[in-house]
């Protein structure tokens, strides 16, 4: 039996989905954990794209047990809609699919507020960029002990009496934030259409935890996808710029309700050059064309919003955060094959701050915004051949590049990605091999 953690090491959209997918290969039981619709996780599988908001990124191995854990925030509607594509292409037809009873629900007011904030933050020049997918005022009705699970949508009258009770509050700061409350026939539509997903999603939902620890206790692979990235994580990252829920690897426990001594191994995802969607410091971005090659090249729009990531160069600083938060032990480089498209490649060793030099970035994130990259230049090597699957099969400029940055950030690269479809991996270690 082993439990694997995969965790996005930086801002998010490092190839998790792609990462997961290759995995799941091992794995009997795959678990998303934390955040919801605001991810997007591509699979590439022999040409044909797919991209899951909510389900695991496993659902493409049919028979293998897809849990959502209760740490997420829900939205019933776009959950029913991935279900319905999975299973136009004969995926998740073999109730392979559970949702923990316990998470929580998006409502259209979640998604309301969170728009009129940004909006009105936009107009302020303190937006947060969010995918407006209405993760923060669910998270934020968590906390408040006021919000709605899964398990409301199955009791009527539970749901119609908590969502009254959340919008007598809300009305108000709606309007205050330059919206409409929204008015009673308006709120009996959102009630009515919560409680029809309800009923469909119940024969998918359950006591996911004890799910999990079953799996654990009965000797089965266990993969937990994260989603996001560590510097996106609420506690820990670049803070008030992240997301609104725990993106490390202890999500994981927390979203599952599994005990931290059950996990075997974390395997760190990052990209060979970094991106970032939204607003927030970002040390290593690349303004102007060279930039735009980058973000042309990698394709680098985002997954869920279409919104053009922000590109830059691969920030060590930043991943060995990423690495020591999670408590990583080893690393999936992925995109390697993107940077073909540039002359000389460079990656940030340090930061400076005030004269100083730091290998982490700084605790505030003024510091950040400030920090000057100190940056290492490695000479491009042009296009990888597309059927590279051994490290030695790569031209020598990249190799180099790989072994130098697999040095400086302190753990081993169990596999390297040289492009989008699950076949484009050199696999070098087996995370399920661990114990
Ligand atoms: P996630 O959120 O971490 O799952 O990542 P996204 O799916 O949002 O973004 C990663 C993008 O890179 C997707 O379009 C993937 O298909 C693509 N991708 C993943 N690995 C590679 C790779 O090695 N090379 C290239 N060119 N694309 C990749
Ligand atoms: P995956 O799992 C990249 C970012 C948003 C914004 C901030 C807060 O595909 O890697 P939120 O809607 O969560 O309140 O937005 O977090 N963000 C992501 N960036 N990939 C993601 O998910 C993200 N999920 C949220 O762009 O900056
Ligand atoms: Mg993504």
């Amino acid at each position: 039996m082993s439990v694997v953690i995969v965790v996005g090491a930086q801002w998010g959209d490092e190839g998790k989905g792609k990462v997961v997918d290759l995995f799941t290969e091992r794995a009997d039981t795959v678990v998303r954990y934390g955040g919801g619709a605001n991810a997007g996780h591509t699979l590439v599988i022999d040409g044909v794209k797919l991209v899951t908001h909510l389900v695991p990124s496993g659902v493409c191995h049919p028979g293998k047990s897809c849990v959502l854990g209760d740490g997420m925030v829900i939205d019933p509607h776009t959950l029913l809609d991935e279900l319905a594509q999975c299973q136009a292409r004969g995926l998740l037809s073999r109730g392979e699919l559970l949702v923990g009873l316990g998470a929580h629900v998006i409502l259209p007011y979640h998604k309301l507020l969170d728009g009129l904030r940004e909006d009105r933050g936009a107009a302020k020049g303190r937006a947060i960029g969010t995918t407006r997918r209405g993760i923060g005022p669910a998270y934020e009705a968590k906390a408040a002990r006021r919000g709605v699970r899964m398990r409301d949508l199955l009791k009527p009258a539970r749901l119609r009496e908590l969502v009254a009770a959340n919008l007598d509050e809300l009305g108000p700061l709606i309007q205050h934030l330059g919206g409409t409350a929204p008015a009673e026939a308006e709120v009996a539509t959102w009630i009515d259409d919560a409680l029809a997903a309800g009923a469909r999603l119940a024969p998918h939902t359950g006591d996911a935890g004890r799910h999990v620890a079953r799996a654990i206790a009965g000797g089965r692979h266990v993969l937990f996808e994260g989603a996001q990235g560590c510097l996106l994580d609420l506690d820990h990252g670049t803070y008030p710029y992240v997301t609104s829920s725990s993106t490390i690897a202890a999500g994981a426990c927390q979203s599952a309700g599994i005990g931290p001594t059950h996990i075997d191994t974390v395997v760190g995802i990052t990209k060979a050059y970094a991106t970032r969607v939204g607003e927030g410091p970002f040390p290593t971005e690349i303004p102007g064309e060279l930039g735009d090659k980058l973000r042309n090249a990698g394709g680098e729009f985002g997954a869920t919003t279409g919104r053009p990531r922000r590109c830059g160069w691969l920030d060590l600083p930043a991943l060995r955060m990423g690495v020591r938060l999670s408590g990583m032990q080893s690393l999936a480089l992925t995109k390697l094959d993107v940077l073909a498209a540039l002359p000389e490649v460079s990656v940030c060793v340090a930061y400076k701050v005030d004269g100083k030099e730091l290998d982490e970035p700084p605790i505030d994130p003024d510091d950040i915004a400030r920090a000057v990259p100190v940056y290492a230049t490695f000479p491009g090597w042009g296009k990888l051949p597309s059927q590279a699957r051994e490290i030695s099969d790569l031209p020598t400029a990249a190799r180099d590049y790989v072994s130098t940055i697999q040095r400086m950030a302190g753990v081993p690269f169990c596999l390297v990605s040289v492009g989008p479809d699950r076949a484009e991996t050199i696999r070098l270690s087996d995370p399920f091999a661990h114990t």
